[in-house]
């Protein structure tokens, strides 16, 4: 049913006496929109009746221009009620609903003779609104000095946290109350601006003393700088804090403009925040008129070899060399450099012989060898490889073998570079037949005095998602601001990184066990993310035998998991550009367990989040586009635990195969990672997975209709 009715109310109501409410299509959220007697427009958000959000405001600072805070009266009220549906070109399901009750406010500032426009839409599982400014003559183009959005909780919740910062989510999570949110005291020791005390950064999840599950992030971020939340630890409000550019400045908008959407995201059950729709229903639809060409796919890359320090980016170990003026054939190679001819056909073997799509190749071009640390602007130009990487012999041994090269254009947060460079490169991958490119923003921006999360920004990542786009390229982005649903307008634009992934746990004290039971609630919520997951070979330690690691042997980093609970991220953390990220000696060390991760899906049908608790424990289903198989995923955090996971979800009178690849009986991710065992049984809709996880472990299964020898070899699953 799709029912877009509008009502149209013309009203000049005097200010502090007026109050409008609507309820969202289930009548679990109510929303009431009302201004103060001092002509400030202030909402609440009730779920079933419980307060989530009290009256909180809303208004937009200008800089040199009056703001639009105050002294506004109604001029018009437009309800609607929508009921849609649309499929996404790939996606954790096949349809989206999009459901929601409408509400929009004109709001007039008489003394400045201008006009915005609140829109908001309660669907049922949370709130979108955002702030529209109609063109007008008293109002054209203006600087935002700061968005004055109010998000006033009703308790001392739980919280999951990084911290505030205008360049990276890089983070691992804390978790407190918001009273005991303490930037200063728990601060990481990576290289950060966070220039905000008791301020963090969204997608924020909470949880309330009475069982709510609060997330607060944005959707359809464009044109206009990221979104931090400033705490107010002993009221518990929040308040918008935007991005600032070099001269603190926030935005430089003209009309007609509309802000990205606020969204709260409110349930009583933890499994419907990871299912919540809301942020891609809030953005546009896709932008790409022909699609066919994007293509979710496994990957294997010349990539964790150089971050547990078996090779190099470099191709020579000079320190000092000036892009235009570098003879690269002249350079004394290193011996160390990954990215060579040899190496790459290896991994192009490899995918082809294990069927992953695409082979990911960092350091094949020239300029890494002072790429990082030195702010420095002509630092890539990204499209001259180095002398030992043939690119023409690449590409016809890469088609040969049915396999996609993946580039990579690391820009050293060069962005003022790339922007000029980014035509001819993207032309250049065409050329000689790459399909997707992996881009990364490691340093500080250039234009200086810019951050990853303004505007200027903002603006650039999509722009290179744009013309990525018109050459008919994938785009996977490092080091971008978090993403905000425009994987639905721009489906090209496949993953991102944009929190802290897998390379922590290589080279620094890692990714907490908790770590991965929290990025679905948090950073995923906004788009899929291009974690890498994958490693086997769990403790660095591992490579001392071929290098002894520089400062300390044995190696003290590794990955905080267990093995089974890398095959389970395949389930739980969703990118259509997945990676298996171990090297290939490794995968076929461990043949067994490897097969899972040449069985998972990539694109989907259906997902059910079976069980969830952030923090803790998240079990997701999911069932492959366009057949019978359904992958399952359970992890937990450092506390050993027991899945309990129906799968009702699977058609009834229906025999299945259950491959379970579980946690050995004595695995923990720390004493004993690698162990594994691999267990097959029938199963039905009436199967309940007793799965036991290890501390840091977790579960995978893949499930395939039963045949009938199947049914004749094999036991059914007792749960025991
Ligand atoms: C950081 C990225 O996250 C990582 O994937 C990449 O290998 C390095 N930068 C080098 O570009
Ligand atoms: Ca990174």
């Amino acid at each position: 049913m799709n029912r877009c009715c509008t009502l149209f109310i013309l009203l000049l109501v005097s200010a502090g006496a007026f109050a409008q409410t609507i309820h969202s299509p289930n009548k679990k959220q109510t929303l009431t929109f009302s201004l103060t007697a001092a002509g400030e427009a202030q909402y609440q958000l009730h779920f079933n009746k419980k307060v989530v959000i009290k009256p909180s405001k809303l208004g937009i600072e200008f800089n040199g221009k009056p703001s639009l805070i105050q002294g506004f009266t109604i001029s018009k009220i437009d309800s609607a009620s929508v009921d849609k549906s649309w499929n996404p070109s790939w996606g954790e399901v096949k349809t989206i609903r999009n459901q929601y009750k409408e509400l929009a406010v004109t709001l007039e500032q008489k003394e400045t003779n201008r006009h915005i426009v609140l829109r908001f839409r309660l669907f049922n599982d949370g709130l979108g609104f955002r702030y529209e400014f109609p063109k007008q003559e008293t109002l054209s183009h203006f600087i935002v000095k700061e968005e004055k959005t109010e998000f006033n909780l009703a308790g001392d919740h739980k919280v999951f946290w990084i911290p505030g910062d205008y360049d990276t989510n890089e983070y691992s999570y804390k978790t407190t109350t918001l009273s005991g949110l303490d930037t200063e005291k728990d601060r990481d020791k990576i290289d950060a601006q966070w220039p905000i005390k008791d301020a963090v950064q969204t997608p924020l999840m909470m949880k309330s003393a009475d069982g709510l599950y609060i997330n607060i992030h944005e959707a359809a971020l464009i044109n206009y700088p990221a979104m931090i939340l400033d705490l107010n630890r002993s009221t518990f409000g929040m308040k918008s804090h935007l991005v600032a550019d070099a001269f603190g400045n926030k935005a430089y908008l003209q009309t007609p403009f509309n802000t990205p959407w606020r969204t709260i995201i409110v349930t009583d059950k933890a499994t419907e925040i990871l299912s919540s729709k809301i942020i891609l229903n809030l953005n546009e639809p896709s932008v790409i008129k022909d699609e066919s060409w994007i293509k979710p796919m496994k990957y294997v890359g010349i990539w964790w070899e150089m971050h547990a320090n078996m090779g190099t980016w470099n191709y020579s170990n000079e320190t000092n060399l000036i892009l235009k003026d570098t003879d690269w054939k002249s350079l004394k190679p290193n011996g160390t450099h990954s990215a060579n001819t040899a190496n790459t056909k290896k991994y192009i073997d490899f995918a082809s012989k294990y069927g992953f799509g695409g082979v990911l190749i960092e350091g094949w071009n020239v300029g890494w060898e002072d790429w990082a640390g030195n702010w420095k602007e002509e630092v890539f130009d990204f499209v001259t490889p180095y002398p030992d990487f043939d690119v023409k012999e690449l590409q016809r041994y890469a088609a040969s073998k049915n396999v996609k090269l993946i580039m990579h254009h690391e820009t050293s947060a060069s962005a003022s570079n790339y922007d000029r460079r980014m035509d001819a490169a993207y032309q250049f991958m065409v050329d000689n037949g790459y399909n997707s490119v992996k881009t990364g923003y490691v340093g500080r921006i250039i234009p200086r005095g810019e951050h990853h999360d303004g505007q200027m920004m903002v603006n650039h990542y999509l722009r290179s998602a744009q013309k990525t786009a018109e050459h008919k390229i994938m785009l996977d982005a490092h080091e971008p601001v978090r993403p905000t649903g425009l994987h639905r307008t721009y489906p090209n634009w496949m993953t991102s990184e944009a929190g802290r992934g897998q390379e922590f746990n290589a080279w620094s004290t890692g990714n907490p066990p908790d770590h991965e039971t929290i990025l679905p609630f948090t950073r995923l919520m906004g788009g899929p993310m291009d974690y890498t997951p994958g490693i086997f070979e769990i403790k660095m330690s591992y490579y001392d035998k071929i290098k002894p690691y520089p400062s300390t042997t044995p190696n003290p980093n590794q990955v905080h998991t267990t093995l089974a609970k890398q095959l389970a991220l395949y389930v739980t953390l969703y990118s259509p550009l997945q990676m298996a990220a171990d090297l290939p000696d490794n995968y076929e060390r461990y043949p067994d367990a490897f097969q899972f991760i040449r069985d998972v899906a990539v694109d989907w049908d259906d997902t059910q989040i079976v069980e969830a608790e952030p923090g803790d424990y998240i079990t997701t289903a999911r069932k492959a586009k366009g057949n019978e198989d359904w992958y399952l995923g359970a992890i937990t955090d450092e506390n050993p635990r027991s899945t309990n996971a129906s799968l009702s979800f699977l058609e009834p009178k229906k025999s299945y195969v259950a491959t379970l690849y579980m946690d050995g009986a004595d695995a923990h991710w720390k004493d004993n990672p690698k162990a594994y065992q691999i267990q097959k049984f029938i199963v039905t809709n009436a199967s309940t997975l007793k799965i036991k996880l290890a501390p840091g472990g977790g579960a995978a299964v893949s499930i395939k209709p039963a045949t009938a020898d199947d049914l004749k070899k094999l036991k059914k699953y007792s749960g025991k």
